[in-house]
């Protein structure tokens, strides 16, 4: 019989690994508790109208990579319903706004999300069938101040506040603006005419494009069509001045918070719902699928979906590109604060007594076993902890414990209720 494997472009996640996982998540709660964002949590999958109508029947995501299925009717009452696992959260999250009536109090409301999302992509590293996303939301009615380019310019400033305390370095800021609706309309019109004497140069898929949706071209990633697009107007020259003036006040709001950022006039992103700000974040150490995090406003996506105005803006950090990134970035050092080495088996239940003192005190513990050589324990040890504790006859009797550090190869003598002070010290000491 053949084994059963993950699903291609699915993954499991193991320890270590999760430990990173974990901490990334960890982080990003804390900083959006501080910024004053609450937590939601939507449905993996929703009517697949919500995804057509907010993210755009013409978009990639919407056209080739939605899991889609037609749910059976389970009585005759029911009809049956076309439904769809999520590939992103933003559209899932306005239609909860619009759903709960969140907008009625008036208030900006400020709500972050994690969770997996499906795409049908060709898998490759950084580019998986499930995924996970770290992303928030800031939408309310006009009055709560939700078209406001400070909004724009805090979520920028949070999100580099959250790679700076991940300890991601390296990072670029990719700026641009796509304009309001209406600049949206006059730079199709400048488009369309742009590509009319070059479309028959362009790949097939663009030829499409042209037609249903021109914007989309600057999306294009086959090499050969690169020099054509470069002559197509870019967005910017379309902007009126209330949007020229509304990217003014995002771009002088991050230099005063001296947040680095490039103006990027061809950065469209891949999905319909933008408006005005548009902006990627990129690390070199990615590859090919460099984009650890997208986002921008969404001022028209409520009414898009049948809800009242509300102006928005989001972003969702790619996780498992951010945790690839730190991989990448660091020799995770281990986590666990001691292996605790019993010298013989008589001395087992003395070490289970030993690790249940310390793991009460906060510490990570790895409990060895006494019928284990020492050189045996020491292997062990040091593949998951930073240090090691003997426990021998003498040791009990005395009270002193004898303590390695690895990264040092200190050995050190510890009386027993200095233990835990002393193996809470960065190893390094
Ligand atoms: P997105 O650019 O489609 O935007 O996705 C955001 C991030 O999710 C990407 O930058 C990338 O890091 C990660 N990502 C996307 N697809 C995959 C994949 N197949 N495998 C691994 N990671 C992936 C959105 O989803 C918008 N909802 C963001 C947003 C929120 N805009 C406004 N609010």
């Amino acid at each position: 019989m053949s084994t059963l494997k993950a699903v291609r472009g699915t993954r499991d996640l193991l320890p270590p690994e999760t430990v990173l996982w974990n901490r990334v998540e960890a982080t990003a709660r804390a900083v959006f508790a501080r910024y004053n964002f609450g937590e939601i949590r939507t449905p993996v999958f929703e009517d697949t109208a919500l995804f057509a109508r907010g993210v755009g029947e013409e978009t990639d995501i919407v056209s080739k990579e939605m899991y889609t299925w037609e749910d059976r009717a389970r009585a005759q009452s029911e009809k049956p319903q076309s439904l769809t696992l999520r590939p992103e959260n933003t559209a899932g999250v306005v239609r909860a706004y619009i759903e709960h009536g969140l907008g009625e109090s008036g208030q900006l409301q400020k709500l972050y999300y994690i969770g997996p999302q499906f795409r049908r992509e060709r898998p490759q590293k950084g580019r998986y069938r499930q995924f996970a996303q770290i992303g928030a939301e800031v939408i309310g009615p006009p009055s709560s101040g939700s078209e406001s380019p400070l909004r724009d310019a805090e979520v920028l400033e949070m999100l580099a506040t959250l790679l700076d305390e991940l300890g991601i370095t390296g990072w670029t800021l990719h700026l641009n603006s796509v304009g309001s609706a209406a600049d949206l309309a006059r730079y199709d019109v400048a488009r369309r005419a742009a590509l009319v004497p070059v479309v028959g140069q362009l790949c097939a898929d663009c030829q499409r494009r042209a037609v249903t949706n021109p914007l989309r071209v600057l999306d294009c990633k086959v090499p050969a069509d690169q020099p054509i697009i470069e002559t197509l107007p870019v967005i910017a020259d379309s902007l009126d001045e209330a949007s020229q003036t509304h990217f003014a006040a995002v771009t002088a709001a991050l230099d005063a918070a001296g947040v680095p950022y490039t103006l990027n006039p061809r950065l469209v992103r891949g999905l319909d719902y933008y408006t005005r700000t548009t902006f990627e974040f990129t690390h070199d150490g990615l590859g090919a699928q460099n984009a650890l995090l997208g986002g921008g406003r969404y001022d028209g996506l409520s009414e898009a979906l049948g809800g009242p105005r509300a102006p928005g803006i989001g972003f969702a950090i790619g996780e498992d590109r951010l945790v690839l990134t730190l991989l990448a970035q660091e020799s995770a050092p281990p986590q666990v604060d001691a292996y605790i080495a019993p010298l013989g088996e008589t001395l087992n239940t003395a070490a289970l007594v030993l690790a249940r003192e310390l793991r009460h005190k906060g510490l990570w513990i790895e409990l060895g076993d006494g019928s284990f050589r020492l050189k045996k324990s020491f292997e062990a040890a040091e593949k998951t902890a930073r240090r090691i504790v003997i426990l021998g006859e003498d040791e009990l009797q005395s009270g002193i414990l004898t303590v390695k550090t690895f990264s040092t190869g200190l050995q050190t003598k510890v009386p027993r209720a200095e233990l835990g002070v002393f193996l809470s010290e960065p190893a390094s000491k």
